[in-house]
This record gives C-alpha cells, sequence and structure tokens, in this order.
C-alpha cells in the first residue's frame, strides 16, 4: 500500500492506534507529522526514522483556541496537508450518577471539540489545495451505547453526527470523510481514561482479545486508502460486531442486555 509522496497529521501519535498508524504509514512511503503532548515519547518511539519523513509537533489539543495557528505554523513549515486523522482521545468510565460534570467538559474539549476545531483549520487549506482526506478515530461507542460511558458515547456520537453531515458539504472540494470506529483495541486507552472525578484509572482493563493496534493500523490505512465512508474496526466475533447488529436490527432485545452487561 502505498502513500509516496502524500503528508499526513496523525493526532495522538505517541501512543497505541496513533502510534501504530503513523509507523505503518511511515513504511508506506508518506511524510507523517506527529501530534501529541507528549515530545519524549514521540522521540523515543520514532528515533529511527528520517527526520525528513517523520516531524514531532508536540501540542494540547485541549487548547482550543491555539489550534488555527498551531495548524497554520505546521502548513508553513511542511507545506500541504492531503491526510488528517484526527486519533487522540481519551476514555471515561463512570456512572452518570457519580460522575463530576468537569469530565463531561475535559472529555468533550478533546475527543470532540479538538476534532472540530481541527478539522476547521485544516478545511481551508484542503479546499485551496484542490481536496484532501480527513479520518477520524470515533468508537463502536459512537455507534452504540453502553453503562457508564454518558461522557465517551456523548462525545463519540456527537462525531458521527458532526462527520456525517460534514461528508455531505464537502465532496464538492474533493474532501474525503473517513470514520474509524475501533471496537477493543489493545492500548493504554484504558489506563488512561477518566474516572467519576476525572482521575486515570492508571490500570489496564482491556481484555486481552482485542485487536493488537499493529492489525488495527493495517485496516485504518486499507480504509483510508479505498476512501471508505466508515469501518469498523474489531476482530471479527469481538462483541462489538455483535452489539451493532443487535442494536441495530433488534433495539429491544438490545437495551435488555446491555443494562445487564460490563462491556
Ligand atoms: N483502544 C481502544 O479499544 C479504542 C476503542 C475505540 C476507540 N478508540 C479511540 O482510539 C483513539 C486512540 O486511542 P488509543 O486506544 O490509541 O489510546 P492511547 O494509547 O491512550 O492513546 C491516546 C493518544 O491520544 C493522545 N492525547 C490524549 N489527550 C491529548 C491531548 N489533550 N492533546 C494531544 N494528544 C492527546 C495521547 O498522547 P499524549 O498523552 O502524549 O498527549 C495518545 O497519543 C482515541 O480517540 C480513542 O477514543 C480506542
Amino acid at each position: 500500500m502505498s502513500f509516496k509522496n502524500k503528508t499526513v497529521i496523525i493526532t495522538g501519535a505517541s501512543s497505541g492506534i496513533g502510534e501504530e498508524t503513523a509507523k505503518a504509514f511511515l513504511s508506506s512511503g508518506a511524510k507523517v507529522i506527529l501530534v501529541s503532548r507528549s515530545k519524549e515519547k514521540m522521540e523515543a518511539s520514532f528515533q529511527s526514522y528520517d527526520n525528513s519523513q517523520c516531524v514531532i509537533y508536540p501540542f494540547d489539543l485541549s487548547q482550543l483556541d491555539k489550534i488555527d495557528s498551531f495548524v497554520s505554523t505546521i502548513i508553513k513549515k511542511e507545506g500541504p496537508i492531503d491526510i488528517l486523522f484526527n486519533n487522540a482521545g481519551i476514555g471515561s468510565e463512570s456512572l452518570f450518577e457519580d460522575i463530576d460534570l468537569s469530565v463531561f467538559h475535559e472529555v468533550m474539549q478533546v475527543d470532540y471539540f479538538s476534532v472540530v476545531y481541527f478539522t476547521k483549520s485544516i478545511l481551508r487549506h484542503m479546499i485551496d489545495n484542490g481536496g484532501g482526506q480527513i479520518a477520524t478515530n470515533t468508537s463502536v461507542a459512537g455507534l452504540i451505547t453502553s453503562r457508564k460511558r454518558t461522557v465517551y458515547s456523548s462525545a463519540k456520537f456527537a462525531l458521527h453526527g458532526f462527520l456525517d453531515s460534514l461528508r455531505l458539504e464537502v465532496g464538492k472540494h474533493n474532501v474525503d470523510i473517513t470514520i474509524i470506529a475501533p471496537g477493543k483495541v489493545i492500548t493504554n486507552f484504558g489506563k488512561n481514561k477518566l474516572d467519576s472525578q476525572g482521575n486515570p484509572f492508571g490500570k489496564n482493563s482491556l481484555m486481552p482479545f482485542g485487536l493488537s493496534s499493529k492489525k488495527a493500523a493495517k485496516i485504518i490505512l486499507k480504509a483510508i486508502k479505498n476512501k471508505k465512508r466508515q469501518v469498523i474496526v474489531s476482530k471479527w466475533g469481538d462483541i462489538a460486531w455483535f452489539g451493532v447488529l443487535v442494536y441495530r436490527f433488534f433495539p429491544s432485545l438490545y437495551f435488555f442486555l446491555a443494562k445487564r452487561i460490563d462491556a
């Protein structure tokens, strides 16, 4: 799969799905711009790559008012962007009755608003350049609901509405919108997700049955290459697939089961 001469921005490139997707893009010949808060982690993970192919831009995406000038700086230095992969995100797990509402703001800021702001900034440049592709990592939690995910599903469902609507507007500018909706992928996501008070869980609860982030990256590159509208990134037989199908075709059964299962 070749992305030779393409320039890709990946947010959340210091870990998990973003890190592996960045490495897969690099292997396929793309120039990759890595964005996340941790400069050290990105430097350590990408030290074996050529600096001209792989450029690090540390940034905290919760600084929404700085995203536009951040994107302009990248474009001024690195040239036109062909693909944006909005990947960065944080999870949250708590009953709504227990949650401090500040957690809603924190998660919505990164998982939803930073995507809207980043997309808005890059879109202008893509339109001026004659087109591009915006891929976004949402989640199966943006397609189906489960207990203790009021915050996370709010952000990810909002992304689906935003992106499906945007797709209808930007096709005429030759800009493609691809939704990447993972089920369970083995990363540090579970360790970093926030509890009811906004503290990271600190340990990974994701079961070993998830997809490896390397396999997830392979599926993501293929979906981007084929300009897919939406792809579910999950092992066949994963509860995510079962959930999506039951939610769609047997909604009453879905809610009967989902009340009783901690997914
Ligand atoms: N793993 C799964 O099972 C799963 C399932 C469905 C959806 N997803 C989605 O996949 C995406 C990637 O998650 P992952 O599983 O790879 O988790 P991860 O290993 O925890 O990676 C999350 C990435 O997001 C970055 N990030 C978080 N907050 C940020 C901020 N304020 N500014 C800039 N970067 C920030 C982190 O970098 P820094 O800490 O260095 O900033 C890190 O690189 C997320 O959007 C998540 O919702 C994951």
